[in-house]
Formats: C-alpha cells, sequence, structure tokens
C-alpha cells in the first residue's frame, strides 16, 4: 500500500514543512490511518503528535497557512486545535502518561513517539504516518496494527489490564469500534473489559451516552449491547435492559425473552431508520415490562400497563445519563408509550376510526410509530409475521386515507371556545369543554366531517341538551 496517497491533500507538506523549521518530527496519527487502510470514507479529524511541543507546532502550522487560521488551546491537555476548511487537526506533543486511579485526566511527562504510541487505547488507533522528510509517508506500526486491521482484531498495545484501567472509556470504545467495523475483540481484552467493568463509573455519563450513541448509530447495533451484557457494562450504565432478560415459566407458560427481542426490534428498525431517536425508542419500547411482569392462571403473563410505566422510566434514565430532557427525550417517551397501539389495532379489523385515534393521539410522529411497530414484529411464525406484516400495511394506507379526507393530525377543532362563548353568551366554563370534547369524539368516531358547520350544528344540538340557549 502507498501510504502517501493518505498524505495527498497539501496540509500535510505544510505540517511536515513547519515541523522541520522548528526541528521536531511529526507524525499523523489514530483514526485517520486506520481509515484510510480500510479505505473508510475520508475521515475529516487529524491527529498530529509532535515528539516536542504539540502546541508550538500548531502555532506554526497556522503562520505557513495563506489564511492563517485561529489556534484553539487546550492548555490543561496540551493539545491545540485547527479548522483548515473541512479539516478538523489535532496537535500534541508525543508524552509518557501515568494515570490515577480516581480519574482518567492523566499526568503527563514528554515521550518519544513510541511512548505515545504505548499509550494508545488500540493496536489499530496506535499506527502513526511519518512527516519527516527522511521517511514521509512511512507507517510507524510497532504493535502491528495492520495484521490486527487484517484479523478484523481489536487489541490492546499494553497489557489490556492496565489500558483499560488507565482509560476506562476505552472499554465502551472497544465495544464501539467493534459494533461499527464488524470487529471482534481479542479474548484477553474481553476478560479485562470484564474484569474492570465497575471502573466506567468514573467516566463522565456524557461520555457514555456519546460511545452509546455510536453504537446505536451502527448497522447492527445488537452486536455492541450483546458485548455490553456479556461484560457486564450492561448492568452499570443500563441496568433496564438487562432486567428485561431471562424467561419465566409457570404451570408450563413461558413469555418471551424480552432483552433479545428489544435487540431485535433496535436490528430492524436500524435497517428503516437512521433517526438515533426512534432506535433509542427502539431500544426502550419495552423496559416497563420488568416492572410490571405478572402472573396469573387465566391470563398467563402480562405486563398490564408497561407502555406508561416505560415512558416514565424514560424519563429517569435520561436523567440519570445526563441526556437532554428536551423534545427528544418527549419523542422517545411517545413512542415507548404509544408503541402497542398500531399492534392492537392491527390484531383486529382496521377501522376508521381507530386509524383517526391513532393519527390524533400520534400527529407527526405517526409514521415513525408504525416503523417502531413493524420493527416489534419478531415472531418466528411465517403465518403470523406476514399477518401482522399485511395488517400494517393496511394501517399505512387507512392512515393516508383518512388523513386525505379528514386532516386529523395536527388536529384543530373546527369550532374554537369562543365560537361557543359568543354563541350561548358563555363565560369560560365547564360546558365549553363538554362541546367541545363532543365535537373532537364525533369527528374521531367519524360521525360527522372535520368540518365547520357540520361541527357548529352538533354545537347547537349539545348546546340544548345541557340546556344552553343560542343568543343574538
Ligand atoms: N485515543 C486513545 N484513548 C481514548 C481516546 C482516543 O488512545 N480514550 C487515541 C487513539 O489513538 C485514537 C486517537 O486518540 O485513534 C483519536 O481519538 P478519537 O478522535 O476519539 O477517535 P478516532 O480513533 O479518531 O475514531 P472516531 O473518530 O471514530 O472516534
Amino acid at each position: 500500500m502507498d501510504y502517501k496517497q493518505a498524505l495527498n491533500h497539501p496540509i500535510f507538506k505544510t505540517i511536515s514543512q513547519s515541523a522541520e523549521s522548528l526541528d521536531v518530527d511529526a507524525y499523523v496519527i489514530g483514526g485517520f490511518v486506520r481509515d484510510f487502510i480500510l479505505n473508510r470514507n475520508n475521515s475529516k479529524d487529524v491527529d498530529i503528535v509532535a515528539v516536542g511541543d504539540g502546541i508550538q507546532l500548531a502555532k506554526q502550522v497556522a503562520v505557513n497557512l495563506p489564511n492563517k487560521p485561529k489556534v484553539q488551546i487546550f492548555k490543561t491537555y496540551g493539545t491545540a486545535m485547527i479548522r483548515h476548511h473541512d479539516l478538523e487537526i489535532e496537535f500534541v506533543g508525543a508524552r509518557k502518561e501515568s494515570y490515577t486511579k480516581e480519574s482518567r485526566n492523566p499526568a503527563v511527562e514528554n515521550g518519544t513517539l513510541e511512548d505515545d504510541q504505548n499509550r494508545r487505547d488500540f493496536t489499530i488507533n496506535a499506527m502513526a504516518l511519518s512527516l519527516n522528510p527522511s521517511n514521509y509517508g512511512e507507517l510507524v506500526d510497532p504493535f502491528n496494527g495492520l495484521g490486527d486491521l487484517e484479523l478484523k482484531t481489536i487489541r490492546t498495545p499494553l497489557n489490556p489490564n492496565t489500558t483499560y484501567s488507565d482509560d476506562p472509556l476505552r472499554m465502551l470504545r472497544a465495544i464501539r469500534f467493534a459494533t461499527q467495523l464488524h470487529f471482534k475483540i481479542e479474548a484477553q481484552s474481553l476478560h479485562a473489559i470484564t474484569k474492570n467493568n465497575h471502573r466506567i463509573n468514573i467516566i463522565s455519563k456524557e461520555r457514555i451516552v456519546s460511545e452509546l450513541h455510536k453504537i446505536l448509530e451502527c448497522d447492527k447495533p445488537s452486536k455492541g449491547f450483546l458485548l455490553l451484557e456479556q461484560t457486564g457494562l450492561l448492568d452499570i450504565i443500563l441496568p433496564e435492559l438487562t432486567a428485561l432478560k431471562g424467561i419465566d415459566e409457570i404451570e408450563g407458560q413461558r413469555h418471551k425473552d424480552n432483552f433479545y427481542h428489544t435487540l431485535e426490534v433496535v436490528d430492524n428498525i436500524s435497517n428503516q431508520t437512521n433517526n438515533l431517536w426512534l432506535r433509542w425508542a427502539a431500544l426502550l419500547h419495552d423496559i416497563g415490562k420488568a416492572p410490571t411482569k405478572k402472573f396469573n392462571k387465566k391470563a398467563g403473563w402480562t405486563f398490564h400497563g408497561h407502555e406508561f410505566e416505560g415512558s416514565k422510566m424514560v424519563y429517569r434514565l435520561f436523567k440519570r445519563l445526563k441526556m437532554p430532557l428536551n423534545d427528544k427525550m418527549k419523542f422517545v417517551q411517545k413512542m415507548v408509550l404509544m408503541s402497542s397501539r398500531p399492534i392492537i389495532l392491527a390484531e383486529d379489523r382496521v377501522t376508521d376510526s381507530a386509524v383517526r385515534r391513532l393519527v390524533f393521539d400520534a400527529g407527526d410522529h405517526v409514521d415513525d410509530l408504525m416503523t417502531l411497530c413493524e420493527a416489534d414484529i419478531t415472531t418466528k411464525n411465517p403465518k403470523k409475521f406476514k399477518k401482522y406484516h399485511n395488517n400494517f400495511k393496511i394501517v399505512r394506507e387507512k392512515i393516508i386515507e383518512v388523513e386525505e379526507r379528514d386532516h386529523i393530525r395536527n388536529f384543530q377543532p373546527p369550532i374554537s371556545g369562543e365560537d361557543i362563548m359568543k354563541t350561548f353568551g358563555l363565560k369560560p366554563s365547564r360546558e365549553i369543554g363538554i362541546i367541545k370534547e363532543t365535537i373532537k369524539e364525533a369527528i374521531l368516531e367519524g360521525d360527522i366531517p372535520n368540518q365547520y358547520d357540520a361541527a357548529f350544528q352538533l354545537m347547537l344540538k349539545t348546546g340544548k341538551r345541557l340546556g344552553l340557549k343560542v343568543v343574538d
């Protein structure tokens, strides 16, 4: 492989010349090198390691670039960053690090390139390309990262216990890379992750969530969640999910394993959508099943109200993980809350009024809800599989039909409270609510069309029933 091709961009010559003028050696290292070799779509993040002062090199590069970009300096980390066109270039001085047990912030000492490579997370992330005139474009790969790329293996440069204990976030990174790249985690590493899993507690929630997002964004997120489960990390990070594990049997009646079912749903939905929050909804759609599970002789296993319980749990989970408690969270809650609605609908004859109610309650998210419910079909019985999908197809068609006719999505009542007050000479009162609700119900039931005249007539009729008089 001609590694010089990775350095085609003119910026690398500028960095090379800047480093030479400062008399320091410089290398491109990490994800950029890995992704070039893997032929993954051109990485826009470039990490440069200088055997010397990284911040000084960044400043020199900025001076040598025609547009003199700003150098952003992160003093605490001893790093500097330049944005150049669409590239984000990060500079760091080669270092030797020793970590403390309590924190992932290392005590830093200057080091050689080899020291720096030693302290990196994985062999595939420790490969460097020289920017020095004597061996420009040469690959420096002391841990045979190239071999591990071929073997599709995640391996640490040092003893995995040291690497993971130094920075426990790497346990999640290992699982994330394995899922993203379809790699396996080498056995000793997997063992070390399991042994050190409790150390994830010193990592900030934001960083944990960022890795969870990346796992969920993969083609087949189940791989990552199975690894998280296998290493005991999931039990620490998302105990709501591990609580779904297992099949209980009483008097010969069993329920499905809701953990593995959930992972299937997440994979299914990932084939249909890149919407991260819809993928989160798939991951969490059944979490209410653990606390609501009951058995009785007549009904067998039940999970009554699990959707409502689940939607409350979504809030607590987001809060615990310091995720945004905003419209994204509300969306996930809504999907969880409504996750059984289309299923109940599709099990029976699909009536117009049930579809109108679904559209009314789901609003603009009705398509996402249907996508979730279709992904939720994991039955291994081909007849049932076909039947459910067919029924959902009918529901989808009816949604379009009802929508064209009745405009229920983002429903605005054709008669306002104001209209009612004017007609009957009322002050704000209970009767207004009753009339509005009667009109809404009649529209959703299909008794009257979603139109002003029909609604006006029903208002008059209902007012009369309530003993109200029309004023002139
Ligand atoms: N690194 C590390 N330990 C970490 C994070 C990063 O050793 N906890 C090193 C790795 O050498 C990594 C480089 O820093 O390649 C850059 O890190 P980052 O930008 O987070 O990851 P990339 O490998 O570039 O991959 P991606 O952009 O997909 O996250």
